[in-house]
């Protein structure tokens, strides 16, 4: 998503080889990456993985045991977080029950020295307010407020400081399926109005590939892959970024033949599946353990013999569940010899062909351009 107030050539944040150790912990190993001014980014990955300790580095509430952290291209190493021009929302943002909204919103400004004057701080919290659509609640008490509006009102507890760089540590995590997918949208279009670099730690792999311009996916202190949304969705470098970014169907071979990007594999039932490594990804010979991953949308789904073209892959199975999903039906087959298949078939073909049953026999398919050969690793 393209932001008109960024500018793609300056870099905000970056990590160059940074480590951070807590005794035996390597809670952060060896990590470099660039974050550009006016994005939004995502730190995406398991619990434990490192992600609150990779934002605390750079609001300056841990130092790294090893490497650097530049923000507008000054090494910060050393400089401590009230100096940094960043503002972290918490991922439990305790609000001061006993200050109303406009004093929990203003609390930052009246500890500085020196403390700027009380009609400064009242326009301030005021124009504040506005930006995240609580004018007028500024004299209510927090325990008046939505789980929304409570988190509406961390947020600006962060921005009436004016950061540069706002660090959000699962700020929706509290909140209810329905009313996190409004704050999504309004935190988007607050990063779009406000133009600021915004990084978001999340384990949700849907938000975050709703959310961000680039993702970062982490695995035990280490990137593992970082690009586009689209780029980890479409090009997933191993198995575990292809697991935890949408849904996929792998199947286990044995590399038969590796030439170039083309890469065929044997699954145990003796099949062989051909398909291209994305690139990035680490090299594959023969010999190796590798899978082929298809995702459920590029899979039709037909009766035994209507497969259309001659070049597809072809395995026959029976249909063991079916979800209606609205846009899309989501069948479950267990094919012959390679486990279960997921497919999502639009409603467009839905509608137009027959839809199918549990215990119909079916065929499920998918040309070369569907499926992509990775490693675990
Ligand atoms: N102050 C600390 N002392 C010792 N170990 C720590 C400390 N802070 C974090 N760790 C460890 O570092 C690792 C990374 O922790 P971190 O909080 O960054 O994970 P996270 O990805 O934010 O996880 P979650 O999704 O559960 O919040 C974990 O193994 C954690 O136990
Ligand atoms: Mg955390």
């Amino acid at each position: 998503m393209a932001n008109s107030t960024s500018n793609s050539n300056e870099i905000d944040i970056e990590f160059r080889s940074v480590t951070k150790r807590f005794e035996d912990v390597v809670a952060v190993d060896n990590v470099s990456l660039k974050v550009e001014r006016g994005a939004f980014f995502s730190f995406l990955g398991p619990s434990g993985c490192g992600k609150t300790t990779s934002l605390r580095l750079i609001a300056g509430f841990d130092q790294p045991s090893e490497g650097d952290v530049y923000i507008g291209g000054k090494s910060v190493v050393g400089i401590p977080s009230h100096k940094r021009p960043v503002n972290m929302v918490f991922q439990q943002y305790a609000l001061f029950p006993h200050m109303d909204v406009a004093d929990n919103i203003g609390y930052g400004l009246r500890q500085r020295d020196p403390k700027p004057a009380r009609q400064e701080i009242l326009k301030r919290v005021d124009q504040t307010l506005e930006m995240v659509r609580l004018s007028g609640y500024g004299k209510r008490r927090v325990w008046e407020l939505s789980g929304g509006q409570q988190q509406r009102v961390a947020l600006a507890r962060a921005l009436i400081n004016h950061p540069t760089c706002l660090l959000l540590d699962e700020p929706l995590a509290a909140l209810d399926r329905k009313l996190r997918r409004e704050m999504q949208i309004e935190l988007q279009t607050l990063q779009r109005e406000v133009g600021i670099t915004f990084i978001l730690v999340t384990h949700d792999q849907e938000e975050a590939l709703s959310m961000s311009d680039r993702i970062c996916i982490m695995r035990e202190g280490q990137i593992i892959q970082s690009g586009s949304p689209r780029e980890l969705y479409d090009e997933p470098i191993n198995r575990y970024v292809a697991d935890f970014v949408g849904k996929t169907n792998f199947i286990d071979g044995d590399v038969v033949d590796a030439i170039g990007p083309l890469v065929s594999i044997k699954s145990e039932s003796g099949q062989v599946f051909s398909g291209s490594q994305p690139p990035g990804a680490p090299p594959i010979a023969n010999g190796n353990k590798a899978c082929v991953a298809v995702r459920p949308e590029m899979i039709t789904i037909t009766n035994i013999g209507e497969t259309s073209n001659a070049t597809n892959i072809t395995i026959n199975g029976q249909v063991v569940n079916r979800i209606f999903l609205g846009e899309h039906t989501e069948y479950l087959v267990a094919t012959e010899g390679c486990g279960e298949v997921m497919v999502l078939s639009p409603k467009s073909i839905e509608s137009a062909n027959r839809s199918f049953e549990p215990g119909d026999h079916v065929s499920v398919s998918w040309g070369p351009e569907a499926a992509l050969i990775i490693g675990d690793t």
